[in-house]
């Protein structure tokens, strides 16, 4: 055992030794026409696109060559103002003219960073070995420490100028579900220091800030800014893990699921435990609700809607499902929302009810074919709520907005949306906004934004940028605008009235 031990260890040195050279930054010139996003006085909603290459096919270890063949430029866009979407309004809605609308939330959502240990050994970036997928291997995966730490400058800048009353991040924060990615992400949140040198190439380029494994002060989410989070299937899903550390180093461990929602409550941002409760700690029941702002009727319902640890191998692991302990709990939530007269908001890892037609990922990221609760049962119970408006997600680091249409044309308010959240590693490398507006005519509209993180020319997460770019080219990655439509959105909802169990919600949505 010893023996087969240290043959094993033998044989990582050695592939340490050979690849040690390889892991190094290069950094890729960006187009000229990058522009210095790096202030709080900035526009900070603007759109990218990636320079077409017409290059040659290139391999994605190829850093090197990525750059000299013309990968990994992009162009600032112009912004983008939200598409107004009224699918889920009568036929012969009229928008109120001189509408004057009442802001009621205000809220960001950031996704899928999947923080990357570079070092660990049985990734794919460690071997520079992908197979062509780009979520084992991509270059920008050493710099996504960067880009949250970007995206969080921009949530405070965004918070100067329109205060933010939460956010959400929505899960796979982690790559591969370690203890080492898990604290740098909330570390990032909290404003710490952050140091990713795991010792196998320390130093590559002499001096602070030359290279990704130099340490950096993060700049913290702003305090007054509450965040919540939610569990995704990278954060915990690891079939067989061994619960203690990866090659001897003691915060290179996998963490179970309990210990994953632990590390929430050492933080110094708020609230502790960012959602999850000592009764989640004791149960490992990842799900929880709570109401954002004081006043404002509205209840977002955490949902975990990852599969279970032990669930078989159905195709992988990123598929939807719920249990029927879960689907209870949601059951039971929404019912006291309902009857509470709450505006309802759920917020999952996973979407529902959207279009999963790439062939690549549809049998891959769909909802599971051996969940509990298949998903047009789950849709149909959810449609059954009058004041479920909207439900947001990542997972599938795509920007799309569906809506989830009543069945019954007389009832409108029974329909929902569905946003997804891009990720925020991979090309675009977007985060949301969320405004949830009353409007004159008492309907409600909620306005969604994408932003990218402000980046500063030569940062490391301009870098990323670019190396998310070239990925984009390379991998053929899927950014496309699917037929349902716009990235940036004003998505209309109607409110049921006059109905006697709301009475109560009718008096409370209007809000001084
Ligand atoms: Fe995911």
């Amino acid at each position: 055992m010893g023996n087969k031990h240290s043959k094993k260890t033998n044989r990582l040195s050695k592939q340490l030794k050979e690849i040690e050279h390889l892991i190094s930054p290069v950094a890729v010139p960006v187009n000229a026409g990058e522009v210095d996003f790096h202030s709080e006085k900035e526009t900070y909603t603007f759109f990218l696109e990636p320079v077409i290459a017409t290059a040659p096919q290139v391999d994605a270890t190829e850093i090197v060559r990525q750059a000299q063949e013309g990968y990994g430029g992009w162009i600032a866009a112009s912004h983008q103002e939200p598409e107004k979407r009224q699918e889920l309004m009568p036929d012969d809605y009229q928008h109120p003219t001189g509408n004057q609308p009442e802001q009621l939330l205000h809220f960001f959502t950031v996704t899928d960073i999947h923080i990357t240990d570079g070092e660990f050994p049985a990734h794919g970036i460690y071997s520079k070995c992908g197979g062509g997928i780009v979520s084992v291997y991509s270059e920008m995966m050493h710099y996504t420490t960067h880009v949250l730490d970007s995206a969080i400058h921009s949530v405070n800048a965004i918070h100067h100028q329109n205060p933010l009353d939460f956010g959400l991040s929505m899960g796979d924060n982690t790559n591969n579900a370690m203890y080492n990615e898990l604290r740098w992400s909330i570390d990032i949140f909290d404003g710490k220091e952050i140091n990713l040198d795991f010792g196998v190439n320390p130093n590559p380029r002499i001096g602070p800030r030359k290279d990704f494994y130099d340490d950096f002060m993060a700049v913290g989410l702003n305090q007054q800014i509450p965040w919540y989070q939610i569990i995704g299937n990278h954060d915990h899903i690891w079939p067989d893990k061994p619960l203690k550390a990866v090659s001897g180093d003691p915060s290179r461990r996998f963490l179970s699921r309990m210990e994953w929602m632990q590390e929430f409550f050492d933080t110094e941002t708020q609230p502790r435990g960012h959602g999850f409760t000592a009764a989640n700690l004791e149960s490992g029941f990842a799900c929880y609700s709570f109401e954002p702002k004081e006043g404002v009727p509205i209840k977002v319902i955490v949902l975990d809607n990852t599969q279970r640890d032990d669930e078989p191998n159905v195709l992988g692991y990123a598929h939807g499902s719920l249990d029927q302990e879960r689907f209870d709990w949601l059951v039971e939530e929404l019912e006291a929302g309902q009857q509470a007269g709450k505006l309802m908001i759920i917020a999952a890892h996973i979407p529902i009810g959207v279009e999963y037609q790439e062939p690549l990922t549809r049998p891959f990221m769909s909802w599971s074919t051996i969940s509990p609760v298949p998903e047009q049962e789950l849709i149909e119970k959810l449609q059954s709520y009058p004041n479920l408006i909207l439900w947001v997600a990542g997972h599938r680091h795509r920007n799309t907005i569906t809506p989830v249409k009543s069945p019954d044309p007389g009832q409108p308010e029974r329909g929902f949306w569905v946003v997804e959240t891009a990720s925020l590693r991979d090309f675009p490398q977007n985060f949301r906004s969320f405004e949830i507006l009353k409007n004159a005519d008492d309907s409600i509209s909620i306005v969604t934004k994408n932003i990218n993180p402000t980046i500063r020319a030569g940062s490391f997460a301009s870098i990323a940028r670019s190396y998310a770019v070239a990925a984009q080219q390379i991998f053929n990655g899927r950014t496309e605008l699917l037929p349902t439509g716009s990235c940036n959105g004003e998505l209309l909802v109607s409110i049921a009235k006059p109905m006697p169990q709301k009475i109560g919600m009718a008096a409370e949505l209007d809000i001084p």
